[in-house]
């Protein structure tokens, strides 16, 4: 771990005036994330999720985006898995995207909301048959026994659904982050960043730029 000190990356790659970034910062999202895909960044679509629990204890984990809709984020998991406690407890999370090779990061706050039972079985129907054994499999942050009681589960419950349209389960669900900070980090020279951030006033947004 001795190099730790001396790693250090140069960023040259673009700039982020205020003329690019405008005044809606979900159409910058919306161009940012299509330039991420076309670059080829791994998993363009995954997003830190940072929530906070009652006793003000933080908590991160990777989860993927799977819809901007009504400009809101949208991601799906396990409302019993120690994230959905966490939001119940607390609404107020974050969320943060980091495209490497376009040497930016994008910072979101904002509040999290079940969506509609019905939004969630339109997407657990289109979910790999795998994926939907394995929700049903995993109470998901739970301690289990061993990795085999799973593949058990899973191996059980593929026998008994077999053939049988699989129902969404009751705790599987998605949220949507309703933005209300979105900040535009693209990397500079010398550690000089572009840092634009965007807080909702009401319907509108402020633009601020911030110092890197
Ligand atoms: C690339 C990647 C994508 C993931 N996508 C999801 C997801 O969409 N939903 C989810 O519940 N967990 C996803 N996970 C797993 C979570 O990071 C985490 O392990 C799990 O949700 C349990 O988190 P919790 O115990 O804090 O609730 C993903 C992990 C990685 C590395």
């Amino acid at each position: 771990m001795n190099e730790l000190p001396h790693m250090r990356k140069l960023y040259t790659r673009s700039v982020l005036s205020e003329e690019t970034a405008g005044s809606d910062p979900l159409e910058l999202f919306r161009l940012w994330f299509s330039e991420a895909k076309e670059e080829g960044e791994l998993e363009p679509n995954a997003m830190s999720l940072a929530t906070v629990n009652k006793a003000g204890q933080p908590s991160i984990r990777i989860v993927l985006l799977k819809g901007l809709i009504r400009d809101e984020f949208q991601f799906f998991t396990n409302y019993d898995s120690d994230k959905g406690k966490d939001i119940t407890e607390n609404h107020h999370v974050a969320l943060n995207f980091f495209w490497p090779k376009l040497e930016r990061q994008i910072r979101i706050e904002g509040q999290a909301a079940r969506i509609s039972k019905e939004e969630s079985e339109t997407y657990f129907a289109v979910r790999p048959r795998e994926s939907q054994i394995g929700a049903l499999a995993s109470n998901q942050s739970s301690v289990v026994p061993s990795r085999e009681f799973l593949e058990e589960k899973f191996a059980s419950l593929s026998k008994e659904w077999e053939g049988i349209k699989i129902p969404k389960p009751e705790n599987w669900g998605g949220y949507s982050v309703f933005p209300t900070k979105i900040e535009f980090w693209q990397g500079r020279v010398g550690r000089l960043h572009d840092r634009i951030s965007f807080e909702r006033i009401e319907s509108s947004w402020k633009r601020s730029r911030l110092s890197p």
